[in-house]
C-alpha cells in the first residue's frame, strides 16, 4: 500500500532538509527520503554539507587554525607554549561528534515539524500531472506517494580519469577529511575551494602541501586583486602552487606519482604520501529512474530547471547541488525555502547576486555580487573603495592584520554592486554588504551607519568611506 503525502523530498542535504521543513511548517503532509548512513549504518541526516562537507571542514580548519596560533601566533602575546603536539585521532574524534550532532539536530527538527523520514535511496516509480510514487529501498522499504516531488540529491566528487578514489591514496573530500596522521608530503590537485582549504587544514598541521592547478590564473572566480593577495599569503604559508599544469598520469602504490606538464609544457614528476583530487562535483542523479519518467537533464548531467526550480515534469522540482548555480548549502537551502513556498502557493524568490561566496581559509576571503573583472568586462562605470586591515585597531589587537575590506559602487548612482573581503573574519562581516546590497543600499549608507568601535566592521564602514575618497583612518 502506497502512502499518501502532499510532498515527498529526495535528498536530505540541506536543499532537502529544509525544503521539507519549510513546507511542513507551511501545513503540508511532508516526507523526506535519504540514503547517507554512519558506518553503523543509522541514517546521517544532512548530506554533502553536514557529513563530508561545510561541517566536518570547519571543524578541522578550527582545529588545525587553533594549532597553528599555539605554535606560531602565541608568543608574540606573551603566551608560552611547550611541549605542543598534535594528536590527529582526537582531533578526527571530535570533528565527527560535531558531525552527529548535527545529523541528530536534523532528526530532531523532523520530529518537532512533523516530516516523515524514510531512510533509504528514493526513485520515482510513475507518475503524471496527477501525482507520483516514489519508491524507497534500503533500511525502509515503501512506496511513497505525493502530490508534489522535490528533487534534492546533491552532487558527488569529480575524479582524475582513469584514477579512481580509493580514500587511502587518492582521497576525496571524505578521505581528505579523515586522513589518519599528518601525510609528509600532500598533493592537491585543483586549487578551488576544496583543495585550498583542505590544503591549508594539513599545511597547518605540518604537511608538505603542493598544489596542482590546470588554470593559469589563481581563484579566477574571485575578485582579482583578492585572488592576488590570496596567492601571495598562502604562497608565504609554505603552500606550493602550481598553475597551469596538465596531469598526465597518477600511479598510486604505496606512495602516489604525478606526472605532469608545467604552465611552460616542460614534464615533471612529483611522488606524495597522499593525493586529495579535488577538481569539481558531478550531480548525483543516479538511481533516481530518471530516464523512465522522462525527467530531462542538462547537457552537463544537472536536472534541468527553470529560475524557479520547475522541471519538465509537472510537480516535480529540483534545487541545489543537482541543478545549476553555484555549488553553495545556502543557495540550496534558499532554493528549498523558495520552492516549499511556491507549492504552498506563496511567493519563493531567490536573488542570485547576493548570494556570498566564502573560503574559510586563514585569512578567510568572502564575497558577494561582482568582481572588478566582471564590471570592466560589462561595461559598468563604478568606483571602488578599499580600506586596509592593517589601519583597523581591532585587527592589530587581534594580531591579525592581514587583507583588506572593497567595496565597488556604481559611479553614478552610487548603489553596491559588490564587496570583497580578505581578511580576519571575513566569512562575518560580509554579511552587512549582503543585508545592504538586498536592500539596494549605496555605499554612503554604510558610511553613514555607526559601527561599533574597535569592530572589524569598522573597515567596512571605512570601505564605504574610500568609495567617496574621505577614508578617516588612513
Ligand atoms: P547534498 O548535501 O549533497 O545532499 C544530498 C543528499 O541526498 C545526500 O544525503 C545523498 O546521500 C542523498 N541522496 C542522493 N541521491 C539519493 C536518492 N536517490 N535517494 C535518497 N537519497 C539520495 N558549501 C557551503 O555553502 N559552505 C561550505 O563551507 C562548504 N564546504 C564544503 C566543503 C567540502 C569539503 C565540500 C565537498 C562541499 C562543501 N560545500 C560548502 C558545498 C555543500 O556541501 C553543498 O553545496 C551542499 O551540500 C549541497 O546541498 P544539497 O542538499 O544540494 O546536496
Ligand atoms: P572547484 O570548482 O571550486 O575547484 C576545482 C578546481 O580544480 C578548479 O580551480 C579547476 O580549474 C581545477 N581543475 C579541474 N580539473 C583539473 C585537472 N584535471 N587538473 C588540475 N586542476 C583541475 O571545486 P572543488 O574545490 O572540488 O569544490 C566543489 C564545490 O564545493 C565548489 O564549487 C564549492 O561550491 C563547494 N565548496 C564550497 C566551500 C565553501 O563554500 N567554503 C568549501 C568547499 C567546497
Amino acid at each position: 500500500m502506497t502512502k499518501p503525502f502532499d510532498v515527498v523530498v529526495i535528498g536530505g542535504g540541506p536543499g532537502g532538509y529544509i525544503a521539507a521543513i519549510r513546507a511542513a511548517q507551511l501545513g503540508m503532509q511532508v516526507a523526506c527520503v535519504d540514503e547517507w548512513k554512519t558506518p553503523a549504518g543509522k541514517p546521517a541526516l544532512g548530506g554533502t554539507c553536514t557529513n563530508v562537507g561545510c561541517i566536518p571542514s570547519k571543524a578541522l580548519l578550527q582545529s588545525s587554525e587553533n594549532y597553528a596560533h599555539a605554535a606560531h601566533g602565541f608568543a608574540e602575546h606573551g603566551i608560552q607554549v611547550q611541549g605542543l603536539a598534535v594528536d590527529v585521532a582526537r582531533m578526527l574524534r571530535r570533528k565527527d561528534k560535531v558531525v552527529r550532532q548535527n545529523n541528530d539536530g536534523i532528526l530532531y527538527l523532523f520530529k518537532k515539524n512533523k516530516v516523515s523520514f524514510f531512510h533509504g535511496r528514493g526513485g520515482f516509480v510513475k507518475g503524471d500531472a496527477g501525482g507520483w510514487e516514489i519508491g524507497v529501498a534500503g533500511a525502509d522499504e515503501e512506496v511513497l506517494a505525493a502530490k508534489h516531488v522535490i528533487v534534492a540529491t546533491g552532487s558527488s566528487p569529480r575524479a582524475l580519469p582513469g584514477t579512481p578514489f580509493d580514500n587511502k591514496l587518492v582521497l576525496d573530500n571524505e578521505g581528505a577529511l579523515a586522513i589518519p596522521e599528518v601525510p609528509g608530503r600532500l598533493g592537491v590537485v585543483g586549487a578551488g575551494v576544496v583543495g585550498l582549504e583542505m590544503g591549508s587544514v594539513w599545511r597547518r598541521l605540518g604537511s608538505e602541501v603542493t598544489i596542482l592547478e590546470a588554470l593559469p590564473t589563481f581563484l579566477p572566480v574571485a575578485d582579482g586583486e583578492v585572488a592576488k593577495e590570496a596567492f601571495k599569503l598562502f604562497s608565504k604559508q609554505g603552500m606550493a602552487i602550481q598553475l597551469g599544469v596538465r596531469i598526465t598520469r597518477v600511479s598510486a602504490n604505496m606512495e602516489v606519482t604525478v606526472e605532469f606538464s608545467d604552465s611552460a609544457g616542460e614534464p615533471r614528476k612529483a611522488a606524495f604520501d597522499q593525493l586529495i583530487v579535488a577538481i569539481g562535483r558531478l550531480p548525483n542523479t543516479d538511481g533516481l529512474n530518471a530516464e523512465a519518467v522522462g525527467l530531462k537533464l542538462d547537457e552537463r548531467g544537472f536536472i534541468a530547471v527553470d529560475e524557479d526550480c520547475r522541471t519538465n515534469l509537472p510537480n516535480v522540482w529540483a534545487i541545489g547541488d543537482v541543478v545549476r548555480g553555484p555549488m553553495l548549502a545556502h543557495k540550496a537551502e534558499e532554493e528549498g525555502v523558495a520552492v516549499a513556498q511556491r507549492i504552498a502557493g506563496q511567493h519563493g524568490h531567490v536573488d542570485f547576486n547576493t548570494v556570498p561566496w566564502v573560503i574559510y581559509t586563514a585569512p578567510e576571503i568572502a564575497w558577494v555580487g561582482k568582481t572588478e573583472q566582471q564590471l570592466t568586462t560589462d561595461g559598468v562605470e563604478y568606483r571602488a573603495g578599499t580600506f586596509p586591515f592593517m589601519a583597523n585597531g581591532r585587527a592589530r589587537a587581534l594580531g591579525d592584520t592581514t587583507g583588506f575590506v572593497k567595496l565597488l559602487a556604481d559611479a553614478r548612482t552610487d548603489r553596491i554592486l559588490g564587496a570583497h573581503v580578505i581578511g580576519p573574519m571575513a566569512s562575518e562581516l560580509i554579511a552587512e554588504a549582503v543585508v545592504a546590497m538586498e536592500f539596494g543600499a549605496a555605499a554612503e549608507d554604510i558610511a553613514l551607519i555607526c559601527h561599533a568601535h574597535p569592530s572589524l566592521s569598522e573597515a567596512m564602514k571605512e570601505a564605504a568611506l574610500a568609495v567617496a575618497k574621505r577614508t578617516l583612518n588612513l
